[in-house]
């Protein structure tokens, strides 16, 4: 059954040259969230199939606000897309970074550290489970 991966494919925005369209369209439907910095997701629920997240890069869910990376071959992590300057959804990831190209706000992919540009602290961890070739919110 291939119904999730469906599903997924309407909510991930790929990182790169892609994301560009959606964090303009965000930007232009007068910005995101404010405060929402923490993403609720249920337990189990099917967040991407491994093979959507490329070694080095990451894919953002739009609808969770999540941002899911794989910076070594096999190691996912995932933290809130609310990018702590002014709370639009970071837009790309690329070499290890998480990029919010509406202010220049960059982060560790690994970490979710602040790695550059005025985001005042880090993005929140989100937790996960990888079961199999599923990304599963804990
Ligand atoms: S909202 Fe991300 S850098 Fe400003």
């Amino acid at each position: 059954m291939r119904l999730g991966e469906a599903r997924a494919s309407r909510r991930i925005v790929f990182s790169g040259l892609g994301a560009l369209g959606v964090a303009a369209a965000l930007a232009g439907c007068g910005g995101g969230d404010g405060d929402s910095s923490t993403t609720k997701v249920v337990g189990g629920t099917e967040l991407a199939a491994t093979a959507d997240v490329p070694v080095g890069g990451g894919v953002i869910l739009t609808e969770e606000k999540i941002v899911l990376t794989q910076p070594t071959e096999g190691t996912f992590e995932a933290f809130s897309a609310v990018c702590t300057h002014q709370g639009l959804l970071v837009t790309s990831v690329e070499d290890g970074v998480i990029h919010c190209a509406n202010h220049g706000s960059a982060y560790s992919a690994t970490t979710g550290e602040v790695d550059g540009g005025p985001a005042p602290s880090a993005l929140a961890k989100v937790e996960i489970t990888v079961d199999g070739d599923r990304i599963l919110a804990a």
